[in-house]
């Protein structure tokens, strides 16, 4: 019989369905809707209604590692400058220090099933440094591309672990989680960098191409947790269904583990904490 830990290392992530409660995913679906509702997003109309990379986008990106910032759809503007519907229906995410300042967020997090499996899996030593709420909306959610955590969140040597938590049911429809068992074990494709002059970029680490014919999809239910390897390469599809797929993800690093001055998200780890 093999153990969590031994089973993780081996398929590169983790499944556990009845993972949290309807009510439990109801609070945080209910919270991220209220925050939606109250952001004042015509105050911040000039960082949102560009599609081009400026400085003001930029900044308000990199700052939304200490704060809980807001991020459109790509077409959630009209070329007016209006929105095209509502302004909970027009965000991509919401993120990305829910989980240390929002006491809702903090508490779905830190429960005592996350503290439980954190211990079992071994993760005492791991920080919780990001946090997402993904709002993938019926017909308008978009696509994620295949990627690897550790991209985003690089450690040296590599220890990103994320935690995916479906708020609702994930289908291949509404743009479920696509993986395949053992793509851990891959080099990094690339790092996302604060660039010296301003801005972010990718670093190609490794030409290898990422393959997304062997990948599975995840259909999973409301409620269930995947938890996954940072060197695991994932995607999502659009959501074309009438259907939206919430999900609520962490992502936690070894603090023992260096992590460069160079990523784009920068924490004061001295602040941060576990489970
Ligand atoms: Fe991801």
């Amino acid at each position: 019989m093999k153990t969590l830990r031994e089973k993780f290392l081996e398929d590169g992530f983790l499944v556990f369905e009845n993972f949290n409660t309807p009510d439990e995913c109801e609070a945080v679906m209910r919270r991220g809707k209220e925050l939606a509702e109250e952001f004042d997003y015509k105050g911040n109309a000039s960082i949102f209604q560009t599609s081009e990379q400026t400085k003001t986008t930029d900044d308000y990106f990199l700052a939304s590692g200490e704060n809980i910032s807001f991020f459109f759809e790509k077409d959630a503007f009209q070329a007016d400058g209006e929105l095209k519907t509502d302004i909970f229906h027009s965000l991509n995410k919401i993120g990305h220090a829910l989980h240390d300042l929002d006491p809702v967020y903090n508490h779905f997090t830190r429960s005592p099933q996350m503290k439980q499996l954190a211990g079992e899996l071994g993760l005492q030593d791991y920080l919780i440094i990001q946090s997402m709420h993904i709002l993938k909306h019926a017909r308008i959610g978009g696509v994620v591309d295949i990627h690897q955590d550790a991209t985003f969140l690089y450690t040296e040597p590599e220890s990103c672990i994320g935690f995916w938590y479906a708020l609702e049911d994930a289908t291949i429809e509404n743009g479920c989680l696509w993986a395949k068992p053992g793509g851990h074990r891959t080099s990094l494709r690339s790092r996302f960098q604060r660039k010296s002059g301003g801005g972010t970029e990718f670093i190609t680490m490794s030409e290898d191409p990422f393959i997304a014919e062997d990948m599975i999809p995840l259909e999973v239910k409301k409620g269930t947790c995947i938890v996954i390897d940072g060197m695991l390469p994932h995607y999502s599809l659009p959501n074309t269904s009438g259907k939206s797929r919430q999900a609520y993800a962490i992502h936690t690093i070894d603090k023992h583990k260096h992590y460069p001055k160079t990523n784009w998200l920068q924490r004061d780890l001295s602040s941060l904490s576990g489970f």
